[in-house]
């Protein structure tokens, strides 16, 4: 397994977590099948994919495999170890130390394979320029991507853009593939693009050291039409890929069925079918409850509050971490103990709390913005309109409007938007009123 030298944030900045040897190796074999394929690892990072596959190219029999391998990195630091690695293990490949999302399709001859694990970097770390190159590769095949897309998603588009028509996609993904809403144009894209889409998830975590949930995506352009699901314990099961029996699953809106077990499934379907199912919102109300955008601000403790000389009626008692909670069921007993522990009690107040000069709240608040807590993106957007209600809301967007560069043309265009809604809905309530 390679050692990931990149470290700390910059890590996190390219999505660096390297891949285990297991997944390397299964997908290789998976993608490659013929001497004379060409392969593409659109983040190479340290070369892992490059050199299991130009190992896999030789054992099928190719005399200049270093001819058939393209691989791409951002960083040249990565760059330059991915050289080292393959040096090491007398091997060499075409190494081009770019931004992926500058690659153009049609300058390559087209890819049988395109292999790797490239960079989750979630939507408030993948920004700039670097997200507007992805999405407008996304939007040249038609994929729109929201602002809310992490990096991983145009990859799969882009990466897809240099495969000949019956070739291979093998990519280690975050489970949000499934089940995020904005990866649902990157599922409808594949469907569309390849013949059968396999997705292979995992009941032990993949990577231990990144809160991630990891699935497999194999994706053949010339395979049998259709979406299918392998349930493996963990990456020590995959020596029985590809010919493993998969199970089809239903391709319609989210795929986050493929991570409930086999049998989970079928014991589901047996009660649905006998009408012993309910809908949990049949029978409660589901929300997603608070989002204040920044908990170590917003949520203290009894101390903290005491600490910053606050009042205590500002702040009401949240549930805030499932540690929380005993179980599923919360009775009325554990409600009462959780706020006699004045544990997590989260500050309730409106904007005008600002204007107080002299007292601990006006202060407070305006260290959190000295801090930029007000620049976050929750609660410049959903926050205000939650909390304040639609005028203070709608106060906050023009306030953000005018500050030019505070926001970015994706940001700025949802916050133009949450305006219109928000005027809309006052001359909505003026009319009623009149
Ligand atoms: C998760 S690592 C994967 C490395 C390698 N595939 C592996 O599994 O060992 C992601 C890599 O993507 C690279 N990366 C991030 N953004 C990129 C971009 N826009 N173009 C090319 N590479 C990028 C990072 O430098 C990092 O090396």
């Amino acid at each position: 397994m390679a050692v990931a030298s990149v470290a700390g944030e910059r890590r996190k900045q390219l999505g660096a977590f390297y891949t285990p040897p297991e997944i390397v190796d299964a997908l290789a074999k998976w993608a490659i099948r013929s001497p004379t394929d060409r392969v593409l690892e659109p983040a190479s990072g340290e070369a892992v994919f490059v050199l299991e596959s130009l190992r896999r190219l030789r054992s099928l029999g190719a005399l200049h495999p270093a001819e058939q391998v393209l691989a791409v990195d951002i960083d040249p630091d990565s760059c330059a170890s991915a050289t080292d690695v393959l040096a090491a293990a007398g091997e060499r490949a075409s190494i081009i130390c770019r931004d992926f999302f500058e690659l153009v399709p049609d300058e390559q001859a087209p890819f049988m394979v395109a292999i790797g694990n490239p960079p989750y970097v979630r939507y408030h770390r993948f920004r700039g320029d670097a997200r507007e190159r992805g999405r407008s590769a996304a939007a040249s095949v038609g994929v729109t991507l929201s602002g809310l897309a992490s990096s991983w998603a145009p990859f799969v588009v882009h990466a897809s853009r240099f495969l000949a028509p019956s070739g291979r996609l093998a990519f280690v993904l975050p489970a949000e593939l499934l089940r995020a809403d904005y990866a649902g144009p990157v599922r409808e894209f594949l469907l569309e693009r390849f013949g059968s889409v396999t997705v292979v998830t995992f009941e032990r975590a993949v990577f231990p050291g990144a809160a991630i949930d990891t699935v497999l995506l194999l994706a053949d352009g010339s395979g049998s039409r259709g979406l299918h699901s392998v349930q493996l314990n963990d990456v020590a099961d995959l020596s029985s890929l590809p010919t493993r029996a998969s199970v089809s699953a239903s391709p319609i809106g989210r795929w986050s069925g493929m991570l409930t077990s086999i049998e989970g499934a079928s014991a589901l379907d047996r009660l649905r079918a006998r009408g012993l199912l309910r809908r949990i919102g049949d029978v409660a109300t589901v929300d997603i409850g608070f989002v204040s955008g920044a908990n170590k601000f917003f949520v203290l403790d009894a101390a903290e509050i005491k600490r910053h000389g606050l009042s205590r009626r500002r702040f009401q008692p949240a549930i805030v971490r499932p540690s929380q909670l005993p179980g599923a069921v919360l009775t009325e007993h554990d409600a009462a103990q959780l706020i006699a522990s004045d544990d997590c009690l989260v500050l309730n107040v409106s904007a005008s709390g600002l204007a107080e000069q002299t007292t601990a709240l006006g202060r407070y608040l305006r260290r959190g913005q000295r801090l930029g807590i007000h620049r976050g993106y929750k609660c410049r957007t959903d926050m205000a309109l939650r909390q304040n209600g639609p005028e203070a809301a709608a106060a906050l967007v023009d306030d953000l409007l005018m500050n030019e560069g505070v926001l970015d043309p994706i940001e700025l265009e949802q916050v133009r938007r949450a305006r219109d809604l928000l005027r809309n809905r006052r001359v909505n309530r003026g009319r009623s009123q009149a």
